[in-house]
């Protein structure tokens, strides 16, 4: 197929940016979105021109890296598909493509669609783990763990961090993916001791981060390449509220 692609490209974090036209010709169907994005680049590479630059690293929709808006689209038109696993059968011969990076104050643009995620980092970094120990791994296993549980704390694990909650948020907020963060370690008896500070740690990080604030929108869901729940973030609220309440205060200890 034949495609007509309208591309944000940006030399470096302060360089001005705008969108560029490419055309490419004998797409094949069942290549996915990347590798029509290394056809393009070996084009360009050929013709002496800058390869547009974007995140990947595993290709199998388990790393989160292959970020970016496709048609307006956080992972573009598929639903529960990373960006590595959508395939060009979900396009048509003579498609216009017009893809960019994520838009996020707290996700500055450092190379046409490649942005820093570093904010994401640093809420992990303020609690997103266990500090206690859990001993080797067959010592681990011997915490009984309720099986309802380990699967609903097990749904929330599968965030891929990928920010595309975010991007797709118009408040840009980080509210899905810190609450599936927090809410994984909160619901197994090993988060149990951390668990207050946990929560205020990485909510109050992230509003420091410079994101949003949730208004109940619901893009984020409806776009999360795993399908987290909105609900994660009733349950992370409830949390934090009970944490408040009971006078914990964001720990200044540098983690
Ligand atoms: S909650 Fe979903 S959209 Fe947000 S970072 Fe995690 S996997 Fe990506
Ligand atoms: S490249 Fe890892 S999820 Fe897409």
């Amino acid at each position: 197929m034949r495609l007509k692609l309208s591309i944000w490209r940006q030399a470096g974090p302060r360089a001005a940016g705008r969108f560029e036209d490419y055309e490419l010709d004998e797409v094949s169907p069942d290549i996915s979105f990347l590798e029509m994005l290394d056809m393009l680049n070996e084009q360009l590479v050929e013709a002496g021109k800058e390869p547009v630059a974007f995140d990947h690293d595993c290709r199998e929709g388990i790393c989160g890296a292959c970020s970016m808006m496709i048609d307006g689209a956080a992972h573009g038109p598929n639903e529960h598909t990373t960006t590595c696993q959508l395939h060009m059968r979900s396009f048509s011969d003579g498609d216009q493509v017009r893809i960019e990076p994520w838009r996020s104050r707290a996700f500055p643009i450092l190379k046409d669609l490649v942005v820093d995620r570093g904010a994401f980092d640093r809420i992990i970094q303020a609690g997103g783990y266990i500090s206690v120990s859990t001993g080797e791994a067959p010592e681990a296993n011997l915490t009984p763990v309720q099986r309802e549980m380990a699967n609903y704390a097990m749904d929330a694990a599968t965030c891929i961090g990928c920010g595309a909650c975010v991007a797709q948020c118009p408040n840009g907020a980080a509210q899905l993916f810190t609450a599936a963060k927090v809410s994984h370690l909160g619901l197994l008896p090993q988060g149990q001791p951390e668990r207050a500070q946990r929560v205020v740690d990485m909510v109050e990080q992230m509003e420091e981060e410079g994101f949003g604030a949730c208004s109940n929108y619901r893009e984020c869901e409806a776009v999360c390449p795993k399908g987290i729940s909105v609900d994660w973030i009733a349950r992370m609220n409830r949390d934090y509220l009970k944490a408040k309440l009971t006078g914990v205060q964001r720990s200044n200890q540098s983690r």
